[in-house]
């Protein structure tokens, strides 16, 4: 172990501060509680449902752990600012953002409305664009504080396999999480001078309400496993690890870099027996 190894003790963030865009529910929730399990003081945005994420608070909370609901919508430039202002006040500064707010408005292409584009895009984007921002600025204007960690920033984007598999009917989702690839990895370039990391991770299917339809009923769920070679769903708790330990410092010489949490199903599993 050299001088500058995090040793083993690194998955622990006590004395960071994380932001989780749309932590109310799905993967936004089980990343939050597991930073906050780690020890990282937790601001949950969300942006309808204040009880759920009320609740993400209480049980953070009643853990032990420090957290409180912030409401914005991350796609309104002034709403974004307001957020970091507010965190910068309560919490001190930022030391990590997880990207994660994220939707879908589903539609055959022809039909496709250019609200339905712009509103995808707006949040999945462009909302990871301005909370990228935000948190850079201020990653920037602090620097390294080395008994917090030896990076002095991370930024979490959440893409989807759809960063990498074309999807039909949900061409506005697809082209925003192409988006994030490559938005990622350029600010990844940027900034990673500065010593800030910058990563994504791409899930699969994961047990979430975006996606109930896909695992709902028995008949869906089989289908669902003919995409999964791991031949299971993923849950919240899957993505909220790989999120720790990619903000950790035992990830302190990854940048850039996009990790599937998806089972294998990017890995093709329509070839197995054919092709
Ligand atoms: C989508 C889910 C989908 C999964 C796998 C995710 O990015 O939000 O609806 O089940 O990709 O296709």
């Amino acid at each position: 172990m050299n001088a500058a190894s995090p040793g083993t003790k690194s998955l622990d963030l006590s004395g960071q501060k994380a932001l989780v865009t749309g932590a109310n529910s799905g993967i936004g929730r089980g990343v939050a509680i597991a930073l906050a399990e780690a020890g990282a003081a937790v601001v949950v945005n969300y942006v309808s449902g204040d009880d759920a994420a009320a609740e993400v608070v209480d049980q953070i909370t009643r853990s032990g752990g420090r957290a409180y609901t912030h409401r914005a919508d991350v796609s309104s430039e002034p709403q974004v600012l307001v957020m970091f202002r507010r965190m910068v006040k309560e919490f001190g500064t930022i030391d990590i953002l997880v990207n994660n707010a994220g939707l879908q408005r589903d539609a055959a292409f022809e039909n496709m409305t250019l609200d339905q584009w712009n509103f995808v895009i707006g949040v999945n984007l462009t909302g990871q664009f301005l909370c990228a921002r935000e948190a850079v600025r201020e990653f920037k204007r602090r620097g390294v504080v080395k008994e917090v960690s030896c990076s002095a920033g991370k930024i979490i984007c959440l893409s989807s396999v759809h960063e990498v598999i074309p999807w039909a009917g949900h061409v506005n989702y697809a082209a925003s999480k192409g988006g994030i690839n490559m938005m990622m990895r350029s600010i990844a370039q940027e900034v990673a001078p500065d010593r800030i990391r910058v990563n994504s991770i791409a899930p699969g299917a994961i047990r979430t309400p975006i996606n109930t339809a896909a695992w709902k009923t028995p008949e869906a769920y089989a289908a669902l496993m003919k995409l999964v070679p791991y031949k299971r769903i993923g849950e919240p708790d899957d993505v909220g690890r790989a999120a720790v330990w990619l903000a950790s410092d035992h990830a302190d010489y990854i940048t850039g870099a996009t990790i599937f949490v998806d089972g294998g199903m990017t890995l093709y599993p329509g070839f197995t027996e054919n092709g």
